[in-house]
């Protein structure tokens, strides 16, 4: 047999035998005949170096070590998911579906172990395994491509025809069994082991050298792609088939369910396993198992509607309180955090758990010195349940707000029926550092360089005092500062220089404005063209906007109506500041232009689904009928709404009309 032949025999035989091994948990072969296989592989591609190809088994080992990790923007963004807790969250969620969709639509749906360990993107090409990234911010990763290579439960090439592209997104984690090995190493040689598997897996995983990576029990399943329509199959269940069968691991416990009912009992009978598995699992996901409803129910700003992780049970704690330290935040809110004597819940260590504000403490009663219960669910951020009041002394100190604010001393209030306490001087430094901070965070304009550390140290000498000052930044001066020099100066200048053009959503959300985050930015972004139309919209105007509440509504008009933001714009402009509109591309949707209202009550969609529908064709939606309003849509019972478009002479259409004119 020619080399070339017994090389591509010994990779399908080699493959083979991985695949039932690392995915099916069903080998046929001694581990040692598996060795001697790879073993002589690995000597014909040593004799033969221009054979060796990317997806030869011989190729896990690791490759040289990297600089950096590149990005990698998903084509299709990477949802995190929306948490339930108990039964009541799972019919909450289920009901809210129902209301989304037309009535009357029977929902099945799939229950999967929620790994707890690292999301990841694996791309393949007829095939191949060509790219591999971390989900990231949801829509750029990092490049993880050598290491994932060494994740022996990540085929690198496909069986049985796989499509030409193939986006798939599944969990690394490290079973704990494997976790276990590592870690009685790393106390052998004094190293800290790690806390909890997903630090495990995202630690390993993040190692510029693969052949790290590749020394550490990793494993991997798969539980979606990022267009499942696209495999050609009607549902979630169908499809964890199809990809088993093109070789990718599928978890063995995941459950079709006909109702919500079975659900909950799905999620009971995985509660009383999950200590059984050899992996950790942090919950259950559910998801609507048809594509097709999936589609009608889309997703929110970070989660998709048709999916949620029922998390299990909080695990808890005690320890002390030994201080309490008040933060002042953004927006002038004072929040008490309590220092705790750091305690170990879960696998994770928790020195700090926020007291939110003073209606919690009073109604915790919390004191200094208390023993207290504090808890974890998932990554939910640890709360103090409630004080341990059999271990008083009698010497514990009520824990009270001051009433100056701890930075400027300026007097805090609290007003009438509202929770939080603030302090109103809009000079205080600590709301203005952290403002700036905020500005140039990745929640901001994202402005290399320029993190908080170094924020705090420009603003301390005077040369950042506000925005505008950012842009403006002296380069000689940061050059001679402890810690800087002429390279840094340039780099952060040019970073800064990358930012004069930001997105107008983007710049809304780094400004701090009350109440309005990255979606609701985002929503103003759509609607207005500049900054000054949007600084000059009435409560009225801002108010039709769907999206737009009241209490944004209001923040807007306050923001936008004091003199020094007046001012603060205009200096803005002055140091060459030009936010972007980037013009949704509604040419050629069958609703572009077109401004819809709905009224009275919908038989076949629902009001949600409608809006979404008019959203996703290019159209507006008005809430209100004015000059504007294109078409009025008309449900059962419509009243004084459908009266005055008629009056108007506005298009008036029934729910099927409306429906026509979006069918493709
Ligand atoms: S589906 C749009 N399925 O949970 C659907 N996620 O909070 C997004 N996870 O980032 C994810 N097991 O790391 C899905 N069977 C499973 C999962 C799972 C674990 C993780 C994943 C994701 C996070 C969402």
């Amino acid at each position: 047999m020619r080399p070339e032949e017994r090389i591509t025999e010994l990779r399908e035989l080699l493959h083979e035998h991985a695949h039932k091994y690392y995915v099916l948990d069903a080998p046929v072969i001694s581990d040692g005949e598996y060795d001697a296989m790879f073993q002589e592989l690995l000597a014909l591609e040593k004799a033969h170096p221009g054979l060796v190809t990317e997806d030869s088994p011989t190729q896990r080992v690791g490759g040289p070590p990297l600089d950096k990790f590149s990005q990698v923007e998903h084509r299709v963004p990477m949802l995190s998911l929306e948490n339930a807790f108990n039964d009541d969250d799972l019919r909450e969620f289920e009901a809210k579906l129902h209301r989304f969709l037309s009535r009357g639509l029977t929902l099945s749906y799939i229950a999967e172990p929620k790994l707890d360990g690292l999301a990841v993107e694996l791309v393949y090409e007829n095939g191949l395994f060509v790219l591999g990234s971390t989900r990231g911010d949801g829509k750029t990763g990092e490049d993880i491509t050598a290491q994932l290579r060494t994740v022996k439960a990540i085929p690198l090439r496909l069986k049985n025809n796989p499509p030409a592209l193939l986006e798939v997104r599944g969990e690394v984690f490290m079973g704990l069994n494997g976790l276990k090995k590592l870690n009685d190493k790393y106390l052998r040689v004094g190293k800290q082991p790690f806390a909890n598997p997903r630090n495990a897996a995202a630690g390993s995983l993040r190692q510029l050298d693969p052949k790290v990576t590749a020394s550490r029990p990793l494993d991997f399943f798969a539980y979606g792609v990022s267009t499942p329509a696209d495999t050609g199959q009607t549902g979630q269940f169908e499809m964890l088939n199809y990809l088993g069968t093109l070789g990718l691991p599928i978890n063995n416990l995941i459950r079709k369910c006909d109702s919500i009912d079975e659900v909950i009992a799905a999620f009971n009978s995985l509660t009383d396993k999950r200590h059984d598995l050899p992996y950790e699992i942090d919950g259950m996901v559910v998801k609507v198992d048809t594509f097709s409803v999936q589609e009608r129910l889309g997703n929110k700003a970070r989660a998709p509607r048709w999916a949620i992780a029922c998390k299990f049970a909080a695990t808890q704690a005690t320890t002390t309180i030994q201080r309490v330290e008040f933060q002042v935040g953004r927006t002038g809110a004072i929040t008490p955090v309590a220092i705790l004597d750091p305690v170990n819940v879960g696998g994770v260590t928790v020195s700090r758990a926020t007291l939110h504000n003073q209606d919690e403490l009073e109604r915790k009663d919390l004191r200094y010195g208390d023993t207290v219960l504090i808890q974890r669910a998932g990554d939910v951020i640890p709360e103090i349940v409630k004080a341990v009041t059999e271990n008083r002394t009698g010497k514990e100190e009520a824990i009270t707000m001051p009433a100056n604010c701890p930075v400027c001393e300026h007097p805090l209030e609290k007003p009438e029926g509202e929770a939080v306490t603030r302090c109103h001087n809009p000079h205080c430094d600590a709301q203005r550092l952290r403002n700036l901070a905020h500005f140039t965070s990745k929640a901001g304009l994202d402005i290399e360089g320029l993190g908080k550390k170094y924020v705090e140290q420009l603003y301390e000498l005077k040369i950042i005092q506000d925005i505008p000052d950012i842009f403006t930044l002296p380069r000689n001066k940061l050059a001679s500062l402890d810690g800087w020099g002429p390279k840094s100066a340039d780099k952060v200048i040019a970073a800064v220089n990358e930012r004069m053009t930001p997105p107008l959503g983007r710049l809304l959300a780094a400004l701090g404005i009350r109440f309005i985050g990255e979606v609701t930015a985002t929503v103003l972004e759509s609607h207005f063209t500049d900054l000054d139309t949007l600084a000059s919209a009435s409560h009225e105007e801002l108010l039709e906007i769907e999206g737009i509440g009241e209490q944004a509504a209001a923040s807007i008009v306050e923001y936008f109506s004091d003199a020094q933001v007046r001012e603060m714009l205009v200096r803005l402009q002055e140091a060459g500041v030009k936010p972007m509109v980037a013009q949704p591309n509604a040419d050629g949707l069958p609703l572009a232009g077109q401004v819809i209202l709905f009224t009275g009550s919908l038989q076949t969609i629902s009001r949600s689904e409608g809006k979404k529908l008019v959203k996703d064709n290019g159209g507006q939606i008005a809430t209100t009928v004015t000059k504007k309003t294109t078409h009025v849509v008309v449900g059962e019972k419509a009243g004084s709404k459908l009266k005055k478009a008629q009056e108007l002479g506005k298009t008036v259409l029934t729910e099927n009309e409306f429906l026509q004119l979006i069918k493709k």
